[in-house]
């Protein structure tokens, strides 16, 4: 394949930038537009001399596609997938994944049976002060993992929830904060360290009249015995996310598009053990990490993960973030959601039956409490 035929499912909204992104990407043709509210499939595809539909089914069955790009609200992520995928077309889904981890999985069962990609938007993933923050990790150059700290923070006023029916309700969304503004800087901290093996929730709908939350903290503990500390919110202004990741070497602190590190002039751990000092302590130098910024806007990033999902299956390679990846921030929101609800700890791996659970309960009670 030289060439990638896709369609766009839902471009009413972010779905816009995608449209734009593959009519802009030489390696690919865009072939189609659907959005259920036919006003918007027409406008759009006018716009773009395409056909336009409003059915994503009908559009499978009448269009030669290769793929296709899904920017609809979280819960019909998966049975647009789905569809698209025992349809034998790759597919390539905004964040998050799904709102729930039996929903990411069934959608990774499907590409599997198909043999079809199944991409995630998290353009976080294109920028390349993240990437030489994960490299500094994977390199070894913090040493292991001791403590581990995010915050993000946004604002999004009550207009913001109340521009969609589906906004801020558990049936719309399956979530708030966790599932819809603060994914892709959880995923920044999971692609960093991976996935806790235990989360302490909480989970509150603060500053907004919404059924979600709009505000989050996790308590959590990594395979190596590490703590982690995880707050986010859209409840707070000016915007910022901030992540503190320290090893037995050293630590980073990326904060934006700013990288710095603070190097030990010997490792922690062997230090504490090893010292006859009372009250001794290893000095520490901190640097700031020059990285020549690319991706730096919202649709540079949107459009730089379209272009890797594209030359992805041109060239026969990984993506920039399969759904095996995009799923673990998911599990996260979903165990942070669990924990809160149970006012228990939460294991990882967690039991996807047991949250649709709790997910089936929060539809019906509308709310947290
Ligand atoms: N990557 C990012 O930075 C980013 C930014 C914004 C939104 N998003 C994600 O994009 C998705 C959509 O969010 P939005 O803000 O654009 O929402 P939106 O409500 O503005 O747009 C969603 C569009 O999907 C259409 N739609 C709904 N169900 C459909 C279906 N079954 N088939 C076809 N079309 C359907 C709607 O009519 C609408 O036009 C969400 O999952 C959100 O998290 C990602």
């Amino acid at each position: 394949m030289t060439r990638v035929r896709v369609g766009c499912v839902g471009v009413g909204g972010m779905g816009g930038n995608h449209v734009k992104a593959v009519s802009d990407i030489k390696t690919a043709e865009l072939v189609a537009v659907c959005d259920i509210i036919g006003e918007t499939a027409q406008r759009v595809g006018e716009q773009y001399d395409v056909p336009c539909y409003t059915s994503h089914r009908e559009m499978l069955k009448k269009e030669k596609l290769d793929a296709i790009t899904i920017a609809t609200p979280h819960p019909q992520h998966r049975p647009v997938a789905v569809d698209a995928l025992n349809a034998k077309k790759h597919v390539f889904t905004e964040k998050p994944m799904a709102s729930t981890v039996s929903d990411c999985d069934k959608m990774i069962a499907a590409s599997k049976k198909n043999r079809k990609r199944l991409c995630v938007m998290y353009q976080q993933r294109t920028k390349a002060v993240n990437h030489e923050a994960r490299r500094i990790i994977k390199n070894g150059e913090i040493g292991s993992l001791i403590r581990v700290n995010m915050v993000s923070a946004s604002m999004r006023t009550q207009a913001y929830y109340n521009s969609g029916g589906w906004r801020g309700t558990w049936d719309g969304e399956g979530g708030g904060v966790l599932l819809n503004q603060a994914p892709h800087q959880i995923d920044l901290l999971l692609w960093l360290t991976g996935l806790p093996k235990r989360v302490m929730g909480q989970v509150s709908t603060f500053g907004h009249k919404i059924e979600v939350e709009d505000t989050a903290s996790a308590l959590m503990e990594y395979p190596n015995g590490a703590h982690g500390c995880l707050q986010v919110s859209t409840v707070e202004a000016p915007g910022m996310s901030r992540y503190e990741i320290v090893g037995t070497k050293g630590r980073i602190v990326l904060e934006g598009n700013r990288l710095r590190m603070n190097v030990l002039e010997q490792p922690s751990d062997r230090f504490i053990k090893k010292s006859k000092e009372m009250w001794a302590s290893i000095k520490g130098e901190w640097k700031d990490i020059e990285v020549k910024q690319d991706a730096a806007t919202h649709v540079q990033g949107v459009t730089a993960m379209i272009q890797d999902f594209i030359d992805s299956l041109i060239e026969k390679r990984k993506s920039l973030c399969p759904a095996e990846e995009g799923r673990m921030s998911v599990e996260l929101a979903n165990a942070m959601i669990m924990s809160s609800v149970t006012g228990k700890p939460v294991d990882l791996p967690i039991d996807p039956k047991k949250y649709d659970g709790i997910l089936r309960k929060l539809i019906k009670q509308k709310g947290l409490k």
